[in-house]
């Protein structure tokens, strides 16, 4: 690194949990490759990718993303994912209440099995369907806010605060 003399790099474990369908696997091909499927299919087991993103103070910041499965099947695995995760990316589909209430169970998990210093960020995807929103904007807000995390709604289709959502994570990293 030829940055500024009081320049870091940081590597951090970042894991992706919600309901099957929410936008996990796209939130994660929109941030690294810049692109959206339509026609995604649904992960098994759970993949792996990485991104090193800059911040302003020179601060690089490497993610080493676990996109997790969806579907209950899975479930189990969960925790070999986000043991020693730094940062749990906690996601729903904001046209879907299941999604939400699917979402604050893994809150709930992360909160009784995660490290007690994670990060964690709330994310309302699928923002460009908002014709068909169920989910109201400040219920995410105010649950967020009830359990110290960082929320956003994102769009993986139109690329709508996807990048802000990895750096707001990466300005909240310790
Ligand atoms: P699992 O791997 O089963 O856990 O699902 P997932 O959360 O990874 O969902 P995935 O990213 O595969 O997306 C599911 C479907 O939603 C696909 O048809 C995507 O094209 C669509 N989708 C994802 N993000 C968005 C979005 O922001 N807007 C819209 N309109 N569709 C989206
Ligand atoms: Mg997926």
């Amino acid at each position: 690194n030829s940055g500024a003399p009081d320049s870091k790099n940081i590597r951090v474990k970042l894991v992706l949990l919600g309901d099957s369908g929410v936008g996990k696997s796209c939130i994660v091909l929109r941030f690294v490759r810049g692109q959206f499927d339509p026609t995604s299919k649904v992960t098994v087991g759970a993949s792996f990718l990485s991104q090193t993103i800059a911040l302003q103070d020179s601060t690089t910041v490497k993610f080493e993303i676990w996109d997790t499965a969806g579907q209950e099947r899975y479930a189990a695995l969960a925790p070999l994912y986000y043991r020693g995760a730094g940062v749990a990316v906690i996601v729903y589909d904001i046209t879907s209440p299941e999604s939400f209430n699917k979402a604050q169970y893994w809150v709930k998990e992360l909160q009784k099995h995660g490290s007690p210093d994670i990060v964690m960020a709330l994310v309302g995807n699928k923002a460009d369907l908002w014709t068909n929103r169920e989910v109201p904007t400040q219920d995410g807000i105010d649950y967020a806010e009830n359990n110290g995390m960082f929320f956003i709604e994102t769009s993986a289709k139109t690329a709508d605060n996807i990048n802000q959502l990895f750096e707001e994570i990466a300005k909240r990293l310790p």
